[in-house]
């Protein structure tokens, strides 16, 4: 009975919990971007879309906004958050690595992103091909240098502005590499200067830059967003030309949609792919986290976007985009849909614990009604009955005395010395004893139940003998016939001689 109680106890226990309990996130990964711009964006919306394929995973993302202190304290936090993966894109390889190198060695697995850190204490890369970046950016050149009519020479060189990225990032020195190792034998000279990746510092560099240069032939920038910076300073320094069009040839790098729409545009000339593949790096997350294999250094191919190729990329585009948006909708049903359900399910699971609350009710009642009807059979019923045995028995104790008591006293009606002490040596009781237990049985007392039985006997002699009423009296020791006459006619109501 107990267990009944204790498992629908059990049960209901478990609906509860099961009804209240969110649905399960089993693994925390914390993203580390070292720039919050529209690649970084790009590739936080592919990590989010791919994330909708792996329910069990949580991203929690944090953005050191160029900056290698705030990067590395910001990967501490995750340390010590203990997330079960970490995903970085480091600012600088050098100043970053030691951060990266806690999270591995506090047994973090780590995905490196796009840019590298120095040394190999992480668990998977995936990134671009920098060098290869800059060896188009180099064939680019040379396209540029072989359309024009001009002869140079080492004396009279092609000149080329280089805006870097931020140095101590590995795709800034990668593609400066490329850049200068495509051109190594060219009679192209190569001016570097700084915009850090970012549109505003290109810009002003370059603004900057043609205050003391004379116009460079081209303008390579290390991506997309200096580029266009690196057009607009150009545009401001020719006020001749008008519509922000540069009449330097400029080369960027990302093929973002900035990028894109900046060649549709004629603002710049082309630009090289470099694929952000947010989705990839979740995919390797997951293989990670769930033991599978997964490639440890992924390099990402590139290629030229010129002006053709970046009108279809744009309209393909806006046909993703188009996609996109059906498919926000299409969520946006299944979430209301998912919502509903849920919904519905919390409501089941309401009426299942109701029911199983009145379940535990009835059988509460039940139990203690039963409780108490045992106890009441046990204090009323029981002693009751326990009553009744003991008055059957003493019932049967008193029948054998009387069939004793009449044997004893009919062997003895004709013994003139049957009295009360008589009786009680006979039935060895005692005078007390014997007048209790005769009256108990006979309603009467020994001497008056000895005298009934003489005048039973009488009777019976004067009807089956010719005995006379005086020899009658004296058999069975009546003091006399006058006395045995009186005896009889008050027992039988009527006279011995009128038999
Ligand atoms: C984005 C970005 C890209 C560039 C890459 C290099 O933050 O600056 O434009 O290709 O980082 O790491």
């Amino acid at each position: 009975m107990k267990n009944i109680y204790l498992h629908s106890f059990l049960f209901l226990l478990a609906g509860v919990f099961y009804a209240c309990s969110p649905a399960k996130e089993e693994y925390h990964i914390g993203v580390s971007q070292c720039l919050d711009d529209a690649w970084r964006q790009k590739m936080n919306q592919e990590m989010a879309r791919e994330l909708l394929l792996h329910p069990d995973m949580k991203l929690s993302t944090r953005i050191a906004h160029g900056s290698n202190e705030l990067q590395c304290a910001q990967i501490d936090s995750f340390i010590a958050e203990r997330v079960d993966l970490l995903i970085v894109s480091p600012n600088e390889a050098e100043e970053v690595k030691p951060a990266v190198t806690r999270a591995y060695r506090a047994g973090i697995p780590v995905i490196v992103a796009d840019r590298r850190v120095t040394g190999d204490e992480w668990t998977a890369f995936i990134g671009g091909d920098n060098y290869k970046v800059g060896s188009l950016m180099a064939e680019w050149v040379q396209e540029q240098l072989s359309i024009r009519q001009t002869r140079y020479t080492k004396d009279k060189p092609f000149v080329v502005l280089e805006v870097m990225g931020l140095e101590g990032s590995t795709p800034a020195t990668l593609r400066h590499k490329g850049l200068m190792d495509g051109l190594e034998e060219m009679p192209v000279e190569v001016h570097s200067i700084h915009g850090y990746w970012h549109k505003e510092n290109a810009s002003e560099a370059v603004a900057q830059y043609l205050t003391s240069h004379p116009c460079p032939h081209v303008i390579v920038a290390q991506n997309d967003l200096m580029a266009v910076g690196a057009a607009e300073a150009v545009a401001n320094h020719q006020s001749s030309i008008t519509n922000h069009k540069s009449s330097i040839p400029i080369m960027g790098v990302d093929g973002i949609q900035v990028g894109l729409q900046a060649i549709e545009d004629g603002v710049i000339e082309c630009t090289a792919t470099y694929a952000s593949r947010g989705d990839l790096v979740i995919a390797t997350a997951a293989h990670i986290l769930a033991g599978e294999p997964f490639v440890h250094d992924t390099i990402l191919e590139t290629t030229m976007i010129d002006a053709v190729a970046a009108r279809a990329m744009l309209m393909q585009s806006h046909e993703r985009l188009h996609d996109l948006e059906t498919l926000r909708i299409v969520q946006l049903r299944s979430d209301t849909q998912w919502h509903k359900m849920r919904r519905e399910h919390r409501l089941l699971v309401i009426c299942l614990i109701v029911v199983l609350v009145m379940f535990f009710s009835v059988q509460m009642y039940q139990y203690f009604r039963l409780r108490s009807v045992q106890s009441k059979i046990k204090n009323e019923v029981v002693p009751q009955l326990e009553n009744v045995q003991e008055a059957i028995q003493l019932s049967r104790r008193d029948e054998a005395f009387s069939e004793r008591l009449r044997e004893v006293v009919d062997a003895h009606l004709t013994n003139p010395n049957l009295n009360v002490e008589y009786l009680g040596s006979i039935l060895q009781l005692s005078r007390t004893q014997l007048f209790r237990r005769v009256k108990t049985v006979a309603g009467k007392g020994p001497l008056d139940y000895i005298r009934e039985r003489r005048l039973i006997r009488a009777d019976e002699l004067l009807h089956t003998t010719d005995m006379t009423i005086q020899q009658i009296a004296m058999e069975l020791c009546f003091s006399s016939a006058g006395y045995f006459t009186k005896c009889y006619k008050d027992f039988f109501g009527h006279l011995p001689s009128e038999r």
